[in-house]
């Protein structure tokens, strides 16, 4: 697969100062001429990889392992392997990975995310042995290093199925978000900047995050990403007015700037930009689930519902996106009642994932005047 630069007009090239030294206008016209996308991480062809693949056909229980793919939608970076349905770490860095799969007539749904073959990361459940099909998702950011392989592990047990058909139910994906840093800087300065195009007294030319005015690699930054789960349920309790608290998490995948506190369960904006949101959430047996995911002090910015007061298992999930300023927070509630639970156990059902997807440059780099 080929990957030819965008040229675009890109947000930032004024807060280089041409005027005064002519060497920074040799610098910004070496900069122009390969400006690529200024603000998708990870900035070059080499430090990506991507996947995602379906399955059209149901597995059923206790016939393999690991769930394998017919179809391959993409596989940027050849790391995935449909056949056996493995991702094997190339580049070591910062994943996030989501799938779906679909619950069989009459058998119970249950699939797990693992790591090197043993580490449960998170799991899609569903209780119900009834007729309906339906589907379940789930969704984390986990840290790889090379060799590291990823796959999702199925129940062998003959009470257990996955259904798909050519619609397909079952999908699986996952991408690099955030490269290791030490990686990519090692990569930028070994491979991208031939000498004969360095100026003295420039940044490489290809470094497309310099910060110009403060004259330092800002490298990788910004950079912000959080994912956490819960191995235990919260039950909720109806005790008369009470401030609306936050759901805390005691499983951290990755915290990358520490902007996330699993304690007091706030993530606390540093870097302004647009964030994607994601959350899974177990529902309890003889509970109904309503989880919101809210800003600041409570404004509900979006939920997940279940109300079957069945004493099966299941999961909801829901995302979304936000343009965040320096402060803001995000949380999750979950309702605070008599009749309202969230479940979760050591198969880590209740996830919650967040990450800086496009930062707003022009506060970033300095154009904003309120950042001196
Ligand atoms: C995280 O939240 C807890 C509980 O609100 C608080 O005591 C603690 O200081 C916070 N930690 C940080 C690093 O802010």
């Amino acid at each position: 697969m080929k990957f030819l630069p965008i040229l675009r007009p890109a947000a930032g090239l004024t807060s280089c100062r041409p005027s005064r030294h002519i060497s920074h206008l040799l610098c910004l016209v070496a900069y122009l001429s390969c400006v690529t996308s200024l603000n998708i991480p990870p900035m070059t062809p080499n430090l990506r990889s991507a996947f995602s693949a379906t399955r059209s056909s149901s597995v059923l229980g206790a016939s393999q392992r690991a769930v394998t793919f017919d179809r391959l939608l993409l596989n940027i970076g050849e790391d995935f392997n449909p056949d056996t349905g493995t991702f094997r770490c190339r580049l070591p860095g910062a994943y996030y990975f989501a799938f779906t799969v679909g619950k069989f007539p009459k058998k119970i749904l249950s699939v797990m995310l693992v790591k090197n073959g043993l580490e449960v990361q998170a799991m899609a459940y569903d209780g119900y042995r009834n007729h309906g099909r339906k589907m379940q998702s789930q969704n984390i950011m986990i840290s790889l290093k090379p060799m590291d392989t990823v796959y999702l592990l199925l129940q062998e047990n003959q009470d257990y199925a996955i259904y798909s058909n050519i619609g397909p139910y079952i999908t699986f994906s996952g991408y690099l978000v955030y490269p290791d840093s030490t990686s990519s800087v090692g990569y930028l300065n070994n491979h991208l900047s031939p000498p004969d195009l360095h100026l003295p007294g420039c940044p490489p030319f290809t470094d497309t995050q310099y910060d110009w005015k403060r004259r330092r690699r800002i490298g990788e930054e910004p950079r912000s990403a959080f994912s956490v789960a819960r191995t235990t349920s919260v039950l909720g309790e109806s005790k008369g007015r009470r401030e609306r608290e936050a759901l805390t998490f005691d499983v951290e995948y990755v915290n990358i700037g520490g902007h996330f506190n699993k304690t007091s369960g706030h993530f606390t904006c540093y870097f302004p930009g647009a964030y994607y949101f994601a959350f899974t959430v177990g529902k309890h047996p003889r509970r109904a689930v309503s989880v919101k995911l809210m800003t600041g002090r409570g404004e509900v910015r979006a939920m997940v519902f279940d109300e079957d007061l069945s004493r099966r298992r299941e999961m909801q999930s829901q995302s979304l996106m936000l343009s965040l300023k320096r402060g803001d927070s995000v949380w999750l509630y979950s309702q605070q009642d008599d009749g309202f639970a969230v479940y979760s156990n050591q198969g880590r059902y209740t996830t919650f994932s967040g990450f800086l997807v496009y930062p707003d440059f022009h506060q970033y780099m300095g154009m904003d005047r309120t950042f001196p």
